[in-house]
C-alpha cells in the first residue's frame, strides 16, 4: 500500500492568503514551430492557479520545458505564458532569468490579475543538479511552496526538492491530489481482467512497470517500436524496424514469466510499413507478424488494432501508456487512434498516462470516456511501479 498523500497538505489546507506563493507546475507541453499542439498540462493546472488568485496570493509560477542544456530560445516558456494569459484573461509576466532576484522586487506590487512566471528553470544549470544555491535564491521570495507538477515529481531537481526543504509552509496542488488519488485507486482497487497497453519506442523505459505489473495485470498489449524487440525475441524478422538488441533477452524472459503465470501478451499480427523511415511514403500493410527485409514498420496493422481493441473492450481495468505507432504523421495514427477509441468506450476503470498517449487521445477525439488522463508519463509509471516520488517524499521528510 502506498502512503499516497499521507502527511502531506493540500493547498486548501495551507495559509496562502496575501502570501507569496511559489507554484511549481509541469507546463512541459508539446510545441511545433513555437505553437502549442496540446495544452492539457496548462488546463489541468488552472484550478490551483485560480485558487491562488481567489485568495489574493502573489503568485510566481515555475516550470521546465523540454531538456535544454542551459539557455536555448527554442525552449522558452513564452508560448506557455501567452496561452495561460489567454485562458485566464490575466497578465502573465515572464521573468527572463529564473535565478535573478527580480521577483523579490516585483512580487509586492503584483495586482490581482497579474502573475509572474519564471523562464524555463532548466536554463539554470543548478536546477537538474538539485542545487541548494539556486533553491536559496528562490526561497528568498517564497512564503508558501506548492508543487502541482505531477509530471515532474519523479525528478529530484531544485524546484521540486531543494526548494521545499527551505520553506516551512508547503504542500501540493489540486492536480497532484487528483493524480495520486487516481493512481492509488488503480494500485489498490484494480479488477480483472486488467489490461496494460504499452507503446512508445523503448522497452528499456518500460521495464520497471512491466516487472511491477507482471503479477497484477492479466493481459499485456505491446505496440509502438517496443513491439519489434518483442517480435525479435520470438524470432520474427523485423526488417529495418527499430529493435533494442540489448533488450531482446529481457523481452524473451518477460514472455516466459507470463507463460508460467498463465497470462497473455498480445503482439502485432500485422503492420503498416514503408521503405524508408526518413521519407515515409507509400505505406503498405503486411499481413504477418514478420516484417520483410528492407521494410520499416511505423504502425500496427488493422488486424492488430482489432485484436487489441477487443481485449480492451472486455477489461475491467485498463492502463495505457505510449502510442502504438508514429501517430503524429498520418496515416500512421490509425492503430493508436483505434486503441484510443477502445479505451474511451471501455466500461471499466481506464487510466491513460504519458505525454504522447495523452496528445494522441486528444487528437483522436476519444478523450471523453476515459476515467483519468494523467499528465505524467514517467511519473505515473514510477508511481505505479511502486517507486517513491521525490516531489512527494520531500513533504514527508523530517529535517
Ligand atoms: C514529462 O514530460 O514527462 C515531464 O515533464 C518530465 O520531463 P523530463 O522527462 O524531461 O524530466
Amino acid at each position: 500500500m502506498t502512503p499516497g498523500l499521507k502527511g502531506i497538505k493540500v493547498i486548501n489546507e495551507l495559509n496562502i492568503k496575501d502570501k507569496r506563493v511559489f507554484l511549481r507546475l509541469d507546463l512541459n507541453v508539446p510545441l511545433k514551430d513555437k505553437q502549442i499542439t496540446d495544452d492539457t498540462r496548462i488546463r489541468e493546472a488552472l484550478p490551483t492557479i485560480k485558487y491562488c488568485l481567489e485568495n489574493n496570493a502573489k503568485l510566481i509560477i515555475a516550470s521546465h520545458l523540454g531538456r535544454p542544456e542551459g539557455f536555448d530560445a527554442k525552449y522558452s516558456l513564452e508560448p506557455v505564458a501567452e496561452r495561460l494569459s489567454e485562458l485566464l484573461n490575466i497578465d502573465v509576466h515572464l521573468v527572463e532569468d529564473p535565478a535573478s532576484e527580480t521577483p523579490l522586487a516585483l512580487l509586492p506590487g503584483l495586482k490581482r490579475n497579474q502573475v509572474l512566471m519564471l523562464e524555463n528553470v532548466r536554463f539554470i544549470e543548478g536546477e537538474q543538479k538539485n542545487d541548494d544555491k539556486f533553491a536559496k535564491i528562490l526561497s528568498e521570495y517564497t512564503d508558501v511552496y506548492v508543487n502541482d507538477a505531477f509530471g515532474a515529481s519523479h525528478r529530484a531537481h531544485s524546484t521540486i526538492d531543494a526548494l521545499p526543504r527551505l520553506v516551512k509552509e508547503k504542500g501540493v496542488g489540486f492536480l497532484m491530489q487528483k493524480e495520486i488519488e487516481w493512481l492509488d485507486k488503480v494500485l489498490a482497487g484494480y479488477e480483472s481482467p486488467y489490461v496494460v497497453a504499452l507503446g512508445g519506442s523503448k522497452v528499456s523505459d518500460k521495464i520497471g512497470v512491466l516487472d511491477a505489473l507482471v503479477e497484477k495485470a492479466d493481459i499485456f498489449i505491446i505496440g509502438g517500436a517496443m513491439a519489434y524487440t518483442f517480435l525479435a525475441a520470438q524470432k520474427h524478422s523485423t526488417g529495418n524496424s527499430k529493435v533494442e538488441k540489448d533488450r531482446v533477452t529481457y523481452a524473451r524472459e518477460f514472455m516466459r514469466k507470463l507463460e508460467v503465470r498463465n497470462k497473455t501478451i498480445l503482439l502485432p499480427v500485422d503492420h503498416c510499413v514503408v521503405n524508408n523511415f526518413e521519407n515515409p511514403v507509400d505505406p503498405t500493410n503486411i499481413d504477418s507478424p514478420s516484417i520483410p527485409d528492407g521494410k520499416v514498420a511505423l504502425d500496427i496493422g488493422p488486424k492488430t488494432a482489432a485484436l487489441y481493441s477487443h481485449a480492451i473492450s472486455k477489461a475491467k481495468t485498463v492502463f495505457w501508456n505510449g502510442p502504438m505507432g508514429m501517430f503524429e504523421k498520418p496515416p500512421f495514427e490509425k492503430g493508436t487512434f483505434e486503441v484510443a477509441k477502445a479505451v474511451s468506450l471501455c466500461k471499466g476503470m481506464t487510466i491513460v498516462g504519458g505525454g504522447d498517449s495523452v496528445s494522441a487521445l486528444n487528437a483522436s477525439g476519444f478523450a471523453k470516456g476515459v476515467s483519468h488522463i494523467s499528465t505524467g508519463g514517467g511519473a505515473s509509471l514510477e508511481y505505479l511501479q511502486g517507486d517513491k516520488l521525490a516531489g512527494l517524499e520531500v513533504f514527508r521528510a523530517r529535517y
